[in-house]
């Protein structure tokens, strides 16, 4: 722990304060956390918290979403820059027009969106239950927010539905291009290829498992392989160094999400200090948001 790392830590028990972070945080973030995960295991741990303060250490959506479970605690997201540019790719406005287009389609809102869209959907999911939550609707069409990748990934799985796509996309997996796992692959033949399903679909053939953040991190503390290539985040890798000791990653480069490395340690120091940036949320989006992002814990996790 470096002199900033031991005064955050001194801070959280000053101010009574539980840090959450993402699997894609800086590696020194991460250090200081006191729980990692994916959208969804944060989205448990935040209706789990005693503390009287959350600092989350993730992007916006994120934030949010353990403000809305968890509405009378403050939640920090310590720098307002750390968005997620696929949850900005669809507004209410938009959504309701999609909407008004199929009548009596429910709505299915992947997570990456913001507490105002969850309130016009029926049920979130993240890339931890997607394939599981949509079959588990009764309905044949179902329209699904904002990833057109995530969606057809469960479309793989859920023949019988017909998914219509909402256009967005993550801008870091789409990054993540074919010809660099190729090259991965030929230079490390033995590597299991790891991807998240925002990759896009070529990329998804050519991998072994496609899983959320947690799920790969899952499979690899208990596969048998040595070596492991990963098609997500680069960050990442830190985490899965530390969980599995002894075993090889090998990252695409290009893989790094500028909004997720917004937050530095200063920031969180800060954060923790100026008590900033608290997460504003009117009592009618908390309550509207709730019931997806509710349904969506009731119904658990795939991988
Ligand atoms: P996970 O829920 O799998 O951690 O993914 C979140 C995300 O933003 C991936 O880009
Ligand atoms: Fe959003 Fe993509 Fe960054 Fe995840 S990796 S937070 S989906 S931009």
């Amino acid at each position: 722990m470096n002199a900033l790392q031991e005064e955050i830590l001194q801070l959280k028990k000053d101010k009574n304060a539980v840090i959450l972070g993402h699997n894609y945080q800086r590696k020194e973030v991460q250090d200081i956390c006191d729980f990692l995960g994916d959208s969804y295991g944060l989205s448990v741990q935040a209706t789990k918290v005693e503390a009287d303060m959350i600092v989350f250490c993730g992007v916006d959506f994120m934030a949010e979403s353990a403000k809305i479970l968890n509405p009378q605690k403050t939640v920090l997201l310590p720098n307002l820059k750390s968005m997620c540019p696929m949850a900005a790719m669809v507004d209410v406005e938009g959504l309701r027009g999609f909407k008004a287009e199929n009548p009596g389609v429910p709505v299915v809102s992947y997570v990456n969106t913001s507490a105002a869209v969850k309130g016009e959907t029926d049920i979130c999911c993240t890339s931890a239950n997607a394939v599981k939550i949509v079959r588990s609707l009764p309905d044949e069409k179902i329209i699904f927010v904002p990833d057109s990748n995530l969606g057809l990934y469960v479309q793989r799985y859920v023949k019988d539905k017909e998914m219509l796509l909402w256009a967005g996309y993550c801008p870091t997996h789409v990054d993540i291009h074919l010809d660099a796992l190729k090259e991965l692959k030929s230079t490390h033949p033995d590597a299991e290829v790891l991807v998240h399903p925002e990759c896009t679909p070529d990329v998804i053939d050519f991998a072994d498992f496609a899983y959320s953040t947690e799920g790969i991190i899952r499979h690899v503390v208990s596969s048998p392989r040595k070596e492991f290539i990963i098609g997500t985040e680069a960050n990442m890798n830190h985490r899965l160094r530390k969980e599995a000791p002894g075993k090889m990653f090998y990252a695409v480069d290009a893989a790094i999400c500028p909004n997720m490395r917004e937050i530095t340690l200063e920031n969180v120091r800060d954060s923790l200090l100026r008590s900033q940036h608290k997460v504003e949320l009117s009592d009618e989006v908390i309550a509207k948001a709730r019931v997806p992002l509710e349904r969506m814990l009731e119904a658990g996790r795939q991988d």
